[in-house]
Formats: C-alpha cells, structure tokens, sequence
C-alpha cells in the first residue's frame, strides 16, 4: 500500500458467530416491516431526529469519499406547498400518457396517480441533490466519481435510518424533478436525484400486496 496518513481500525466490533447470526436475522426482520407509505400524518416529527438520520446518510462509502450528495430538508409548509403544486403539474402530464403504456401498466397494482396529498401532509420532505463537481472540503470543485452510485447508496442508508427511527418513508421521483433546484435553491452543480417523504403514517395507510411480493434469495442472489 502507498504511503498515506492513516490510523488504526479502533471502532470495529467484532461479533461471537452465535451473535453475528442473530444480528443478520434480527435485521432483517427490522428491514422487512419498512413499507413505502403513501398517507401520511401531519404529527410534526423532531427536526433532531432528522438530522440524526442525514447523519447517518453522510456515513455512506462514495468515490474519493468525495461525498456528492446535499440534502434539502423540508419542514416549511409554504415550500412543501410549492412542491406538491410543482410535483403534480408533472405527474398529471406523466400519468396523463408521458409515462407511456408499459410503465403506466407497471405503475396499476401500485394504485399510484397524479395526486400527492402526502407531500404536504407529512412533516418532513427531504430533497437529494447529487453534485457534478466536489471534493472532501465544501468549496471543491473537483471531479465527483461513482456519483449515481454513491448518492443511492447514501439515500438506502437514510431510507433505513428513518425506518429505523421508526418513521415511515416514501421513495418519490416526480418526473422531471429539476423543479427541485429552483424550489430548494440549490445551485447549477446539483441534480435532484430523488425525494424522499417521511413522517406517521396515518392510520389508513396501507400497502399495497404487489409491493409486498420480493423476489426469493435464490432469485437475487447466486452463491459460488
Ligand atoms: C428509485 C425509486 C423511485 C420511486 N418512485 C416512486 C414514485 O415516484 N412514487 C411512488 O409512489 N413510489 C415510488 N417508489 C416506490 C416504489 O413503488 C416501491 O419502493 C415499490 O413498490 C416497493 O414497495 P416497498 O418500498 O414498500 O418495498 C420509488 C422507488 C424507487 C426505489
């Protein structure tokens, strides 16, 4: 290895196997009751939780660990406002026939459509942004790498923060969503990358059974 500034490994914990197995399993168990929401309570959730979890999000590996992601957090009723009315000009136009047959026919089962009342009923929306050039340090303007990739790896890490506060969650990606750079000003460097949707859920939600089918682990994964 190249001569670099390094320490030891002091935060590693390392598990008996008996632990290790129940830890696996008691994770999954934790992950499979995490559900996309589409109903939420307006019960105000604390904005310190929040932050926690985009804490968390910030933990996430990425290219250079040049971290390009910036998360726009949405408590404020008039810019949760502006969103619902942007987000449902361009899901009236996706739903109305942008999306085309197939996706459209995909989408059925979901019951999704163009209204978004959750957008402003949930507390918190939480824009992601993934930036084009960065670097370690704010100002950089270095070339990002792996940037797709990073950014979703950091938003599962949030989705599972969240869920793990025990917030419900929506993974939402209005299309287009450029709407999001002008409404969370966030500059020519940035791309919204994805809208996230958390609160209680209210006590209707529901989900729907096709969400609920996950492939078996014979189907996704292969061992060798
Ligand atoms: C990249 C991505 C985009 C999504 N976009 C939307 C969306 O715009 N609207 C919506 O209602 N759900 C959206 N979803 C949620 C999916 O429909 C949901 O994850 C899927 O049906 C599985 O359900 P589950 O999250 O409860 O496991 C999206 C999910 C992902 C990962």
């Amino acid at each position: 290895m190249q001569q670099h500034d390094c320490s030891p490994l002091s935060d590693y914990i390392e598990y008996p196997s008996a632990e290790m197995l129940t830890r696996s399993l008691d994770f999954y168990d934790e992950v499979k009751r995490r559900h996309s929401v589409r109903s939420f309570s307006d019960r105000p959730v604390d904005k310190e939780v929040i932050e926690n979890c985009l804490r968390a999000a910030g933990t996430a590996p990425s290219g250079a660990n040049h971290q390009p992601w910036h998360f726009v957090a949405v408590n404020s009723p008039d810019i949760k406002k502006k969103i619902r009315e942007q987000a449902e000009i361009h899901e009236r136009g996706f739903y109305q026939g942008r999306a085309g047959e197939e996706w459209l026919g995909a989408l059925k089962d979901l019951g999704t459509d163009a209204n978004k009342p959750y957008l402003e009923h949930a507390p918190w929306l939480i824009a992601i942004f993934s930036q084009k050039k960065g670097g370690t340090a704010e100002e950089d303007k270095k070339t990002n790498y792996y940037v797709h990739e990073s950014v979703g790896i950091a938003t599962g890490i949030l989705i599972t923060a969240l869920h793990n506060a025990g917030l419900a969650t929506l993974t939402h990606t209005p299309k287009p969503m450029s709407f999001l750079n002008q409404v969370c000003q966030r500059g020519d460097n940035e791309r919204a990358y994805m809208l996230l949707i958390a609160g209680y859920p209210s006590k209707d939600a529901t989900v729907p059974a096709h969400a609920q089918v996950k492939k078996s682990l014979d189907d996704i994964a292969t061992f060798l």
